[in-house]
């Protein structure tokens, strides 16, 4: 039995000479939520696509709920869902219609008893009754993943499912997600998010340039670089330029604008004390100092170079 629900090993994927992915490679445990994390252009939906079949790989293989993606296409495809693909809300009938109509499609025993379950698990009930046309940005995409969800799928594939949502939105996206586990379905989600991925993931991993530069728990990610950081807030432009050349490789952190350099430290009294003598013997170099723990945001920047997203709240969600 196959513990993983999506192994890919080595895809290669170009578009003309476009190289998208370049030997990308994923292993997902079974029941889990699983974030592919990247910036915009990292390769993100192709892989989703390759995943769950709409595109093929030039290169390297792909298992998904223990079956290949290219031999046993149809198996997949029957064990997955991808929101906002397959399903194909009809603006003219009520949330309920639709859901009713596709577990009808899918061969679902009790359609009507299904359609209500999941309205009712997505915060719909409500709105069941009326056409999906009327609803808020946030309601379709929670009638889109319950649309997903009809015929039981062992694999659930997110792209992006909180982008361009406004915050409220967002966090009720964020619940459903996590509801879904426990349930032994298996979410393979994308997002531009470090806090979504922190939030929602068990296991992340961060795609950059079309391969997968670092993948583990979120504070498994958080350890491979330091832990703690000293940024110290420097007296002047002249004393940031002197010490930022001084301290040269030692440097984990940079902002110029906020005269702050970071370094690493333990965080104990006696380690900060020694840094600071150390690199401000005068004491008048340093104006202010912090100890910061380590978030995403810099296992990002370390290991891709470039910052991530930051969610930009729409002011309409409509
Ligand atoms: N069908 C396509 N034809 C040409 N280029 C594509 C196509 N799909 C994606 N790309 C390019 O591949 C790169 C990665 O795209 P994508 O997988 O959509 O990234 P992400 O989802 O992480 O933003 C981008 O530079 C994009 O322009
Ligand atoms: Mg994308």
């Amino acid at each position: 039995m196959n513990e993983l629900a999506v192994e890919a090993i080595g895809l290669e994927k170009s578009y003309g000479a476009v190289r998208v992915l370049s030997g990308l490679d994923l292993q997902v445990p079974r029941g889990s939520v699983f974030a592919l994390l990247g910036p915009n252009g990292a390769g993100k939906t192709t892989t989703v696509r390759i995943l769950a079949t709409l595109t093929r790989a030039d290169a390297g293989q792909a298992r998904v709920a223990g079956l290949d993606v290219v031999r046993e296409r149809g198996r997949v495809r029957r064990r997955i869902s991808l929101t906002g693909q397959y399903a194909a809300v009809d603006e003219l009938q009520t949330g309920e219609e639709n859901l009713r109509m596709m577990a009808r499609l899918s061969g679902v025993a009790k359609p009507r008893a299904r359609a209500r379950e999941l309205l009712e698990r997505f915060d719909l009930t409500e709105a069941g009754r009326r056409r999906a046309g009327t609803y808020s940005g946030g309601m379709r995409r929670r009638l889109d993943l319950a649309a997903g969800l009809v015929a039981e799928p062992s694999v659930i594939f997110l792209d992006e499912p909180t982008t361009g949502l406004d915050p409220r939105s967002r966090q009720q996206m964020w619940e459903v997600i996590t509801d879904l586990t426990g349930s032994g379905v298996t979410v393979f989600l994308t997002t531009q998010y470090l806090e979504e991925a922190d939030r929602l993931a068990g296991r992340i991993a961060l795609v950059d340039g079309g391969r997968v530069v670092a993948e583990g728990t979120a504070s498994e990610l958080k350890r491979r670089i330091a832990d703690q950081r000293l940024d110290l807030v420097l007296a002047d432009a002249a004393t940031y330029d002197e010490l930022d050349r001084l301290l040269g490789g030692r440097v984990v952190h940079r902002d110029p604008a906020g005269l702050t350099v970071g370094v690493e430290t333990d965080g104990s009294a006696a380690h900060v004390r020694t840094l600071l003598d150390e690199i401000d013997p005068r004491r008048d170099a340093v104006r202010t100092f912090s100890v910061h723990s380590a978030t995403l945001d810099d296992v990002f920047l370390a290991l891709t170079g470039h910052q991530a997203a930051r969610p930009v709240p729409e002011t309409t969600d409509v």
